[in-house]
Order: C-alpha cells, then structure tokens, then sequence
C-alpha cells in the first residue's frame, strides 16, 4: 500500500475568531492548524489545538518550529523578532518584512507612495503645523483595530490638540486627513509563492463607530464598481508582487469622487471577506491555507450576490436568525461584551433585490448592537 498524500500541519500566531475558521476549513484538506494565543478561551480552540502562551513565547515557537511544516498569522499585530526567529527554522507565510510594514500605519504609507498607490493625505504629528482641512484624525501607528487608537480632531487643529492627540494615544503615531468618502470598499486577494493571484470581488463595508458593521458582495453599482474594481485589482497585485506576500491580503479603500485612495492593508484573512465562506467558490481561510501550503489557489467567483452581517455586543437568538432564508450563523464562542465582534450572518441570494430583503430582515436582527 502507498502511503496517503501528507498532512501540512500549519502554526498560526493567534488563536481567534479567523484562526478558529482557519482551522474549520483546513479540515475537509488534511491540513491541522496549531495556534498560539495568551488570551482566555480562545475561539480557535474549539477547532484546533491552541498553545496558550504569548505570541513571543520561546517555547511554544520551538514547539510550532518543530511540529509545523508553515507558519502563518491570524493577528498582524504579533512580534516581528518571533516570526522572524521562526523563519530562519522554517517557511514563514507572510514573511516577518510583509508583517513589519503592514503592522505599522507609517511604513505601510511609505510603501503606498513609494508603489504610486494612491491614499489619504497624510504626515507625521510633529511636521503638521495645523491639522488637515477636512478635519484630522491621529492613529496609532502600532496595534489599532476596530477604530481603536485613534483620535479624531475638528479642522485644521492646533499644533497643541495634535500633541494632545498624540499624548493620549502613548505616542507613536501618524495624522491623517479625513476623506469625506461616499463608500468604503475592499478587495480581498491571495497570492501563491509561484505569483499566482486570486481576487475576491472589490465589496462594499458599512462601518458604525469604526467597526464594520456589513459587507455587500460584489459592491454594488456593477458599472462604475467595474472600473473602480480594476483599479484596486491593480493596487493589491502591485502591493502583494512588490513584498513577495504569500498568503490572503485585504485591502481597505475609500471611494471618493470616482476614485479609490488605499487606508490599510492587513496581510491575512480579513472580516470583509468572510462572506465567502458560503459566498465564494473557494472561502478566504481555504484560500489562505492553500497559499501558505504550497497548495493551487482556487477560484474566487461569488456564488451570487452575499452579504454578511457582524454580530456585535450582543448575540441574536439563533433560531431567529436561521429562519431567514439562506442565513448561515457563525458564533465566536465569545463573551459578549459591548463593541466586542461576537460573530457572523452570511445570506447568499439569487439576484440583488433578493440579497437585500434578506439583509433587511437580517438587519432587524443583528444589526442592532448594545454599542448604539
Ligand atoms: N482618513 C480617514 N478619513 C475618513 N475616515 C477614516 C479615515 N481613516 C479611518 N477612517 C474610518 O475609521 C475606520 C477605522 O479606521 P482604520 O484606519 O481602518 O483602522 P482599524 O485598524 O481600526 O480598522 C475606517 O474604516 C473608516 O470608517
Ligand atoms: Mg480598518
């Protein structure tokens, strides 16, 4: 007898709520995921083993060194020493330089400009003698998410309130200009190690407080979206070529006036892709796990027009929300917590009218959180 075809075991730095759907759609593949993850009940335990200890943790990075045949993350925000400790031992996917200028919002600037890609007036605190016309808003450079790390300052601000912005966030930090936007979109995409590159379709997110609220898929306005889809095809296949990024990427834009500005790049599975878990031909965490293992990317075709809804703060009675037709609930396993992402509401319709009755009943449900 031959022996079967071998299994990749792939380490994850991080053991959430992206590192738990990694590891669901690994299974069908043979593929085992191993987290690592220092908080309390981490998500992905219910569908791997987790290590519990810190991203940085000596031992538990010999342990993947060891066990793993890839290492990936489902966090950005993880030491860049730790994976690249992890990279002179073994295939680190996306490498320690991808995870260095993505993690930080003024390296990631650098590299827009330097790739002509376009994005949101910007400069350091200390070089802005006042704020930014459309108004400001300070970000931390290191470790924000869901709109926390940030200060946002009326227009044209002192040289003081930017200092006090600056204060209050501990430093470290990069003004932007508000971009009076008409819509947020994003691309997701996966790149191969051989270059190949697979796109999502560009969506649509709706976001409330900073955090994402929906993602339409595709963005409608199929015209326009056309051209503008391109643009951000364009901008995400320069970014992923120009760092070598093996892996899923997301790309977050703003539209404004016809045109796409990039805000940030996370070089991992993205909340506005998990609509293709039942949305696409291949899901986003399948597709990273086929990147990161050497595997042939799959086709990024919607199933038909999708949306997803986030649950936040508060959980929705379950049964409520599966009896909307073509709903698929995906629960964290999460303690529910104001402004915390508890889960997921995916519909996928036959055409655009439909998808939206199903949003609006969906919406009834969910999309009112305890953070509103
Ligand atoms: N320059 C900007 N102009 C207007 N809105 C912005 C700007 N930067 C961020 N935002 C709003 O805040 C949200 C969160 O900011 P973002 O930079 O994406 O940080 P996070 O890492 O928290 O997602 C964005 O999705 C957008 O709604
Ligand atoms: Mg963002």
């Amino acid at each position: 007898m031959t022996a079967p075809p071998p299994t990749a075991t792939v380490g994850v730095l991080g053991g959430g709520q992206l590192g738990r759907m990694l590891a669901l759609a690994g299974a069908p593949l043979g593929i085992r995921c191993i987290g690592v993850e220092p908080a309390a009940d981490p998500p992905m335990a219910v569908a791997a083993e987790v290590l519990r200890a810190p991203y940085d943790d000596p031992a538990a990075l010999a342990e993947l060194a060891r066990r793993c045949d890839v290492v990936t993350i489902e966090v950005e925000h993880v030491p860049v020493d730790a994976l690249a400790w992890l990279a002179e031992r073994l295939v680190v996917r996306p490498s320690p330089q991808v995870v260095a200028v993505t993690q930080d919002r003024w390296l990631e600037k650098q590299a827009f400009v330097r790739l002509g890609i376009a994005t949101a007036p910007f400069a350091r605190p200390d070089e802005q003698t006042s704020g930014f016309e459309t108004g400001s808003i300070v970000k931390r450079r290191l470790g924000g998410f869901d709109g926390r790390g940030q200060v946002r300052l009326e227009r044209a601000a002192s040289p003081r309130a930017l200092a006090a912005a600056v204060t209050e966030l501990g430093g470290g930090c990069v003004v932007e200009g508000v971009v009076p936007f008409e819509r947020e979109l994003s691309l997701v995409a996966a790149r191969a190690a051989d270059g190949a590159v697979a796109c999502y379709p560009l969506v649509e997110n709706r976001h409330r407080d900073g955090i994402l609220r929906e993602t339409l898929a595709p963005a409608p306005g199929a015209g326009a979206a056309a051209t503008l889809s391109a643009s951000a095809v364009e901008m995400v296949t320069t970014f992923m070529a120009d760092l070598d990024h093996v892996g899923v990427l997301a790309l977050e834009l703003f539209e404004v006036n016809g045109r796409l500005l990039a805000n940030e790049v996370a070089p991992r599975v993205h909340n506005s892709g998990h609509w293709t878990i039942e949305g696409a031909t291949t899901s986003q965490f399948e597709q990273h796990l086929r990147a990161v293992a050497g595997l042939p990317l799959g086709a990024a075709a919607p199933r038909g027009p999708a949306a997803m809804v986030n649950v936040i703060g508060t959980e929705p009675e379950p049964g409520a929300v599966l009896a909307v037709a073509g709903a698929h609930l995906h629960r964290y396993g999460k303690a529910p917590r104001p402004d915390r992402k508890l889960g997921h509401v995916t519909v996928v319709a036959a055409d655009e009218r439909e998808r939206d009755a199903r949003l609006d009943e969906l919406r009834a449900l969910v999309g009112v959180s305890a953070s509103t």
